[in-house]
């Protein structure tokens, strides 16, 4: 059984009051045993969510890295500094990243072993673009931006990645894909893992992200290829936050 994965991507959003506010709230809430919850802040929160999140079951994650161990890499921070406050998840080839910040698949590769090398485990996102969808190329753009990655990677560094499906037309567009949709791409996903070894497919979990809310949550995380979510928006708000993690318990 896959454990399901809730992760908020908090993108350059939050504050330490929002940070705390998430320390005291799931101080005191029942999280579902059987799922595992990230909170991924700027990095200059981390230290504060690492003490903040201490008596929680919320764990804490990074949004990017870069793949240099250190050096003159000006406003750069390493995978062995985010594994030195707790993180144990980073997102690599997040669409913003890839799109703003011209991080293309083999940057995204880079990151990826840099993080496994430092002990974490990398959420991939991958996802088409609303003109690939509509050429019917969504499959094609997915699974080569796994490819690019997981072709680099041994067996064991790949048994501990994540994979995030996030259709960059649903992201932040409040346009979700349907379930059907989403299960589609996820189905595929997993297909084209069984090429890299059975064991891998049956174990890799695979979020979906792109307008995820309280409201839809149960319906995707209902599907039977996806194992969590990567939430952006929604996450920003403690109360559709649980609720979304309820509803993958
Ligand atoms: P939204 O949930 O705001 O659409 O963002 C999704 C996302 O990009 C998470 O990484």
């Amino acid at each position: 059984m896959r454990m399901p994965l809730i992760a908020g991507n908090w993108k350059m959003n939050g504050s330490l009051a929002l940070v705390d506010e998430f320390g005291q709230r799931c101080a005191n809430v029942d999280m579902p045993p059987s799922v595992e919850v990230v909170v991924l802040p700027p990095a200059p929160y981390l230290a504060a969510a690492q003490a903040a999140f201490e008596k929680t079951a919320l764990q804490v994650g990074a949004q990017t890295l870069n793949p240099e161990p250190g050096g003159a890499y000006t406003g750069e921070v390493s995978a062995a500094m985010l594994a030195e406050f707790g993180v144990g998840y980073v997102l690599v080839g997040h669409s913003e990243r890839r799109s703003l910040y011209h991080e293309d698949d083999e940057a995204v590769s880079a990151r990826a072993r840099a993080a496994l090398d430092a002990g974490l485990s990398p959420i991939l996102c991958v996802g088409e673009t609303l003109e690939e969808r509509d050429a019917g190329d969504s499959e094609a753009v997915v699974l080569s931006q796994v490819k690019a990655v997981f072709d680099t990677l041994d067996a064991r560094q790949r048994e501990r990645m994540v994979i995030a499906y996030e259709p960059v037309w649903a992201i932040g567009t409040g346009r979700t894909a349907t379930p059907e949709q989403a299960q589609a791409v996820h189905a595929a996903i997993r297909a084209c893992l069984v090429d890299y070894d059975k064991g891998l497919a049956t174990v890799l979990r695979l979020l979906y992200g792109g307008s995820m809310k309280r409201e839809n949550a149960a319906e995707l995380l209902a599907q039977p290829d996806i194992d969590g979510g990567l939430i952006g928006g929604a996450s920003l708000k403690v109360d559709d936050f649980l609720a979304i993690c309820q509803s993958a318990g």
